[in-house]
């Protein structure tokens, strides 16, 4: 390895946090990490023995000159041998080429490898995360970790690993020839090295605390650009007519990121200069001691030039290592991060012995249900929370006891105030969340026992904001049901009653939707994702307030696209308009978690209990709105 490259390795660790050698790593990290090298233990040794060819290589050529000196001072031998040495050292330099780049092919094959199987499996493993997952995660932050500390982990195989055994290598021998040559040129020139290593770990303490600060001005930066750069941000600047504190506080940012470069420039500059000036001191030593070793005979010219270019060897990989636990540990931490990542249980699992939910009982059950929302240490790690609240007093029981039962065909709707268990409710049939008391059947079958798939086939979930990846409608479509002929996708668009708009698109099937592409209104959104539960043909439907968030207009639209998708399914609807409670089959109304009555609309309204209640209030509004008639034509009364 060449002397700048070890030099900036040299500088790298010095600059690296010293806090994370405090740090306890759970037993068995190393024995996971040599699992994971397993694979590429070929590639590994391969590796390492390049890495101690080239030692070899940094080493004999040295003394190789030093031979040729010799013959020249001493005027022996002939001058076809100082060229025959002379073409050896040559080869010797194209056969370290070769290395350097064999070792580069090895090293980068390696790293990219452990990175692409680290990131694999924590892509792999995030997405059987529970949503409860991420409902608590900040997307930043596990974003983060796929990324940085993946990358961190693969330094340890590229950079550390070889690193450390280059260094280790090269020193031993290095120093091993040296003292052979003359050990007291080689104990005088590592007198030298402390008075290079400790001023160096003083500078790297403080670049270190200069480099943290210049992230979290830059970061601070951004943030200020981007709220400010926003149309929201901007107005808010311009109505309050303050752009000039804007711009004063944000220069005043931006001119300590400017300092701070200039110091950062100069500190490192600093370590370079200082490591060079050392070895040039040393250099100086050698010559002189050496030369004066030589006059006196003790020494030969040869062992002198060869002591001085061996010099320029050692202390590269003493620096180093004068720093290499922190190397070590850094990658270490790195793989502790991504292996606590893997780590989190997926609390919903498909069981060993699951059955496919049959394809001709379409009823769903709840029989005794209770639930309570899992604990953030269950489902998440504190470290990737914004902030990791205290649980008050453990879960608390968001439903009690709750027992129905939908036959196939049926429609069932469940009414209550906001925060009574309604979308909780919802949730449990497709097993987003698993059931802490009795049971949920699909088709007669405990989803626990149920295979994921076979569950997530027979169900379709329509809510209040359905999301569409940023790609084609085709692509939204088809993630439904992947082997969707054109004729299929066509017929869903039609029954969702958003074929004529796809058509009037210049792009069709093929126009990007999502946050960067084609912005659909609200309305236009929910009836693509009921195109696309219409395509997944499942046996169940499930509406939590699919039409809530749209204007009368859109809903009527949706409300036209939701009948069709209910046409001959088993529905469980949460409703917030009276139309559609009227005509199911039987109406739950959900209050604190409890079912607390169940009937038709009829019934209900008789009993003149807690549905007669939200009938007077919540529906009171739709009641009257035209729209509510599926299909009619909203009128301007
Ligand atoms: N992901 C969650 N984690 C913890 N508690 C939740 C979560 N989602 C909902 N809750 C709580 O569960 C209760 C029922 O919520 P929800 O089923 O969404 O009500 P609804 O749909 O009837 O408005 C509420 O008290 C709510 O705060
Ligand atoms: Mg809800």
């Amino acid at each position: 390895m060449s002397q700048p490259m070890t030099s900036m390795a040299a500088m790298r660790s010095f600059r690296r946090d010293p806090s994370v050698v405090g740090r306890k790593l759970p037993p068995g990290t190393v024995r996971r990490i040599i699992e994971i090298a397993r694979p590429y233990r070929r590639d590994l040794s391969f590796f390492l023995a390049l890495v101690v060819g080239s030692s070899l290589i940094g080493v004999i050529t040295p003394l190789l000159a030093g031979n040729i000196v010799n013959r020249i001072a001493g005027l022996e031998g002939t001058t076809g041998d100082i060229v025959r040495i002379a073409l050896f050292i040559a080869g010797l330099a194209v056969v370290d080429a070769a290395i350097s780049l064999a070792t580069r092919w090895y090293s980068a094959r390696i790293g990219e490898g452990v990175i692409y199987d680290l990131r694999s499996r924590v892509f792999a493993h995030v997405q059987q995360m529970p949503v409860a997952f991420f409902t608590r995660t900040q997307t930043g932050a596990l974003v983060s970790r796929l990324n940085n500390d993946v990358v961190g982990a693969q330094q340890a195989f590229t950079s550390t690993l070889s690193g450390v055994v280059s260094n280790v290598i090269g020193l031993v021998l290095t120093g091993a020839v040296m003292l052979t040559l003359s050990w007291q040129i080689t104990l005088l020139s590592l007198v030298l090295v402390p008075l290079f290593v400790l001023p160096a770990r003083r500078i790297g303490s403080r670049l270190q605390e200069i480099t943290r600060e210049s992230y979290e001005l830059n970061a601070s930066m951004n943030a200020t650009m981007t709220e400010r750069f926003n149309v929201a941000g901007a107005l808010l600047v311009k109505l309050f007519g303050r752009p000039g504190v804007e711009a004063d506080a944000f220069s005043g940012r931006a001119a300590r990121v400017r300092d701070i470069g200039v110091l950062s420039a100069m500190y490192g500059r600093f370590f370079f200069t200082a490591l060079t000036l050392v070895a040039a001191l040393a250099t100086a030593l050698v010559y002189g001691l050496g030369g004066w070793l030589a006059f006196t005979g003790s020494l030969s010219p040869g062992d002198v030039v060869a002591l001085a270019l061996l010099l320029s060897r050692l202390y590269g990989p003493l620096t180093a290592l004068a720093n290499v636990r922190v190397d070590v540990m850094s990658a270490m931490v790195s793989f502790d991060r991504v292996f606590e990542v893997l780590d989190l249980p997926p609390m919903i699992r498909q069981a060993d012995d699951a059955v496919a939910v049959p394809a001709d009982d379409r009823s769903v059950e709840f029989e005794n249900v209770s639930f309570s929302y899992p604990s953030a240490e269950d489902v998440s790690l504190p470290s990737l929370e914004e902030v990791s609240l205290p649980e008050h007093g453990g879960p608390i029981d968001v439903l009690h006891d709750v027992s129905f039962r939908i036959e196939p065909g049926q429609l069932v709707a469940l009414v209550g105030h906001s925060g009574a268990g309604k979308s909780t409710i919802a949730n449990l049939v497709p097993r987003l969340y698993d059931v802490t008391g009795g049971a949920v059947r699909v088709g007669g079958i405990d989803v626990r026992s149920a295979t994921l798939d076979s569950l997530r086939d027979a169900i379709g979930v329509v809510s209040q904001d359905a999301h569409l990846f940023h790609d084609s409608i085709r692509a939204n479509l088809l993630y439904a049901r992947p082997e969707a002929d054109e004729e299929q996708l066509w017929s869903a668009l039609e029954g969702a009653r958003i074929a004529a708009l796809v058509r009037s698109l210049p792009q069709g099937l093929d126009t990007v939707v999502g946050d960067r592409g084609y912005r659909m209104s609200g309305g236009e959104k929910q009836r693509l994702a009921i195109a696309r539960v219409l395509l997944k043909a499942p046996g169940i439907v499930i509406l939590d307030e699919a039409t809530a968030h749209l204007d009368s207009e859109s809903e009527a639209a949706v409300q036209e696209a939701l009948d069709t998708a209910l046409d001959g399914r088993t529905a469980l609807v949460i409703a917030h308009r009276l139309s559609t409670v009227r005509s199911a089959d039987r109406i739950l109304v959900v209050d604190g978690g409890r079912i607390v009555e169940s009937g038709t609309h009829a019934e209900l309204l008789a009993l003149g209990g807690r549905y007669a209640d939200l009938h007077r209030t919540q529906f009171a509004d739709g009641e009257r709105r035209p729209a509510d008639a599926a299909g009619a034509l909203p009128s301007l009364l």
